[in-house]
């Protein structure tokens, strides 16, 4: 089985996801590509392609956007979607376009990961001074929910990413 995991990561959360997968899926044949070096003409050429961005304004990156277009119509079957966000929950449908593309094509999306990821692109102070505008209610509970997102996505995350993928695939 031939294996895709391609992904665009700003600031690495995503990368270390991508990492984690292509660990777990150690007896398969497995290239890990950033999107904007997969050879969109390749595409169909795996079994399954693992797509993985951050969150950035409720969407992903158009690099993979980008990738499946141009290789639009040999699609392969099977997409996975995985995705990180400094959101506690994933509120957004970050990939609906590329779902839109998918499912015209008759492919399918057979799983979806995500996971928080601490926002390292955005400075500290400013993030501290975003809050500060926030009404007193809202401050209190956002700076909290800054703390429970630090160091992530932390081990745990990382393993939970890495029996995601593994079990994805063996039960293909
Ligand atoms: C400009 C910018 C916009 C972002 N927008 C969102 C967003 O809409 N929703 C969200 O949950 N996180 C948002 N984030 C946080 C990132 O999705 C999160 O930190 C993610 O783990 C970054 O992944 P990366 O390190 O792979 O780039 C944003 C971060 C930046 C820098």
């Amino acid at each position: 089985m031939k294996i895709l995991i391609t992904y665009f990561s700003n600031t690495g959360n995503t990368e270390k996801i991508a990492k984690s997968m292509k660990d777990g899926l150690i007896d398969y044949d497995v290239d890990l590509i950033r999107a904007k070096d997969v050879d969109p003409t390749t595409l169909n050429s795996y079994d399954i392609v693992f797509l993985g961005s951050g969150v950035y304004a409720s969407r992903i990156d158009k690099s993979i956007l980008t990738m499946i277009k141009k290789a639009v119509p040999d699609l392969p079957t099977k997409f996975a979607y995985f995705c990180t966000h400094a959101s506690l929950k994933l509120f957004q449908e970050p990939f609906k376009r590329i779902t839109n593309i998918i499912k015209e094509h008759n492919c399918k999306i057979i799983g979806e990961f995500d996971c928080v990821g601490e926002n390292l692109g955005i400075p500290l102070d400013t993030q501290l001074s975003m809050l500060e505008r926030l009404p007193e209610e809202q401050r209190e509970k956002a700076k909290k929910d800054m703390e429970k997102i630090k160091g992530r996505p932390n081990e745990m995350d990382l393993e939970n990413a890495k029996n995601f993928a593994v079990s994805l695939v063996k039960n293909l």
